[in-house]
């Protein structure tokens, strides 16, 4: 099995001409990039791939000079010239450095030629790494076959053919660490501006023109964070430009297949199982993996404690508990949410206190809040609905007023932002659930996470039958047998109950955490290709997510206004979006409190001191009452884009067919 890297390089680029020529650290920028790739263990040549054209001969003498291979070949067909150099020097597998990619990490395209060996992909994506950190592994085999079916010689954005037909096996790099996932700095020769912010990054190491790791130039650019200033304004411009991407043209009869939803288990799961299953250690009170995984997790975010249980409602429960919520205090949670926030409320013995929503982003209206704030008032459960944060400023002024816990519900939102800070790390707590619709899901799992060590502490407790040598940061009940082995010894001093994540969950939780970024990253793409479509129509309103925040985008939430509009109603227009082959258009779940479990006062039977004369009635929270009918869920958690591009047009035929 022969590897190689292409480095793939012209002078004719019109944005930045002749930029492989330009100088970093006294070498061209395409030697520098080539004394990189000459720290990779595993590939057997290095080919540098350019074009025929006159301009590009002192690319090939560059090469020459370095001591690696050459091809020169079509100018506008990087696959078909890909191709060509296989065939001269006989490759079975291929990684990509484009010449932009001057700090295009070796290490990773290590990574990829290991998986490759391991698991014979046919294609490996890099899945929101750094920018240009690594780009793209390819067999050359389906290379060979993309180059038999494509009917056209635009393949600038060329992956379209591995990732968007279906018909290959197409994989994200495997065991990345954390530290190369990074969308805040921006690394590609693009412009002029780019080249600056290469050259002052470079100039900082204090090893001048040695190999600089990816790890170290991470390092150089914390450390000093004006470096990523520099050109990293351009980031959606670049952006903008990547999405203009290559469309498929396929020759003759070839028809797109049937795209099926690839594994969602891509990664690290299946062998993190078997160790468990060897470890023979599956529960949290003696196995590791609970333990790696609320440090992997909290670490994501930041925060000094994580502590994984077994559901986003348990951990509501314990986090409740944990902040002293008790029978008859109330705890305000929105309208527009799971039940899960009241029933959690309920279970604590506390009252719900149901808040009305922002009309545009559904989430919970600060100032319906205050309003519903009482004496008894001692917490409040702030949910990031769908993936948006809620106004997390207003929330945390009124709650530091009111002198009142702050739980983020965060069970739908995985690392989105409120004003440059995730969501996670604004409130007391920050609850999530791994069940199985979930950007991270393991079945079924949640986590709090927390920096504050008491209340880390009395949720593990809680959630672990109130074992007394429970610490905030250790699960596990390590006690010397001679000490518990005796009748006279007393285990438990807080009122737990069993929510513990069986080491199994924690393992697949962990797999899943490693690639959460090219998770939430398929989400947001997905839910973009949808709200371009809904730019078009007056009926479908996509939740504002304002310019503050990001959303990661749990369920792409619309209002829909089709009823009013065209005279379609939600189930007509869902039936007609399903029957023309589109999928995922949920209801939003009923306003809590008027599921009949609340409406026939459950309650009451569990402590009627507390619950007598509780009663909610409809017109509690008439912004709710309103929006949640309209409310329809588009589904974003496509396995590839190529799959919700393929809905999102359906949505477009439909919408463009009803509003004629
Ligand atoms: C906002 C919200 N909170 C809490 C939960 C409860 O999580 P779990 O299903 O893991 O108990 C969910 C689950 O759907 C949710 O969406």
């Amino acid at each position: 099995m022969k590897k190689a890297i292409f480095i793939t390089v012209r002078n004719g680029s019109t944005r930045l001409p002749e930029k492989a020529n330009l100088e970093i650290q006294g070498v061209s920028t395409i030697e520098y990039l080539i004394h990189r790739m000459k720290n990779t263990k595993k590939a057997d040549c290095i080919v540098l791939c350019t074009t025929e054209n006159d301009a590009d001969d002192n690319l090939v003498e560059i090469a020459k000079r370095n001591n690696i291979l050459y091809f020169r070949g079509s100018e506008e067909d990087k696959l078909e010239r890909w191709k060509g150099v296989a065939e001269k020097f006989n490759i079975d597998f291929f990684c990509t450095a484009d010449g932009d990619d001057i700090f295009c990490e070796p290490f990773l395209i290590d990574l990829a030629f290991e998986q490759f060996e391991r698991k014979y992909p046919d294609f490996i994506q890099d899945g929101g790494l750094v920018t240009g950190a690594f780009t793209y592994g390819i067999k050359v085999s389906a290379l060979i076959k993309v180059c038999e079916i494509k009917d056209s010689n635009d393949t600038e954005m060329m992956w379209v053919y591995f990732t968007d037909t279906g018909l290959f096996k197409v994989e994200n790099l495997e065991n990345v660490p954390h530290k190369f996932y990074r969308n805040d700095i921006r690394m590609t020769l693009d412009y002029a501006e780019d080249l600056t912010f290469f050259r002052e990054v470079a100039k900082r190491s204090e090893k001048s023109k040695v190999y600089l790791k990816l790890d170290e130039i991470i390092d150089i650019i914390d450390t000093e964070p004006a470096l990523k200033e520099i050109n990293f304004f351009r980031q959606q411009q670049w952006a903008d430009n990547q999405k203009k991407k290559t469309t498929l043209k396929l020759k003759g009869e070839q028809k797109m297949p049937n795209l099926v939803n690839p594994s969602k288990y891509l990664g690290n799961e299946l062998s993190y199982i078997e160790k468990v299953l060897n470890s023979e250690s599956w529960s949290a009170t003696g196995g590791n993996w609970n333990q790696s995984f609320e440090k992997e997790f909290s670490k994501r975010f930041g925060i000094k404690y994580g502590v994984a249980l077994n559901s986003g409602t348990s951990t509501l429960h314990a986090a409740l508990e944990a902040a002293g919520v008790g029978p008859g205090d109330e705890v305000l949670s929105p309208a527009i949410t799971v039940i899960m926030d009241a029933t959690a409320t309920l279970h604590a013995n506390a009252v719900p206190v149901f808040v009305d929503v922002n009309r545009d982003t559904f989430t919970m209206d600060p100032e319906d809040l205050e309003k519903k704030i009482t004496p008894k008032s001692k917490a409040i459960i702030v949910v990031s609905i769908y993936g948006l944060p809620a106004e997390m400023d207003r929330i945390m002024e009124i709650a530091n007023r009111y002198k009142l816990v702050v739980i983020e519900d965060n069970a739908q939102c995985m690392l989105s932002t409120y004003r440059g800070r995730l969501t996670g790390t604004i409130g007391h707590m920050a609850s999530y659930s791994f069940e199985n619709t979930k950007h991270i899901s393991c079945g079924e799992g949640g986590m709090i996470i927390t920096n504050n060590e008491k209340y880390a502490e009395m949720v593990r407790k809680v959630g672990g039958h109130g074992f007394k040598n429970l610490k905030a940061e250790e699960g596990r009940i390590r006690l010397k047998q001679e000490v518990f082995q005796d009748p006279d010894y007393k285990r438990h001093d807080v009122l737990g109950w069993n929510y513990r994540m069986p080491e199994f969950n924690a393992a697949i939780a962990l797999a899943q955490l490693e690639r959460v970024d090219h998770l939430i990253d398929l989400r947001i793409k997905s839910a973009e290709l949808f709200i371009d479509i809904m730019k078009e129509t007056n009926f479908l309103i996509p939740q504002k997510t304002p310019d503050y925040c990001t959303n990661s985008y749990y369920t792409l939430g619309v209002i829909y206004d089709g009823k009013e509009k065209l005279g379609v109603s939600w189930q007509d227009f869902r039936r007609m979006y399903i029957e023309a082959g589109g999928d995922g258009i949920y209801g939003a779940w009923s306003v809590p409190y008027l599921e009949p479990v609340i409406q026939n006062k459950a309650y009451l039977k569990r402590y009627p001191e507390v619950y007598k004369g509780l009663d909610y009635q409809n017109g509690l929270c008439p912004v709710a009452e309103e929006i949640q009918p309209k409310l329809m869920q588009f589904k974003t958690n496509y396995r590839d884009v190529g799959i919700a591009k393929s809905k999102a047009e359906i949505l477009k035929n439909l919408v463009r067919q009803i509003s004629k």
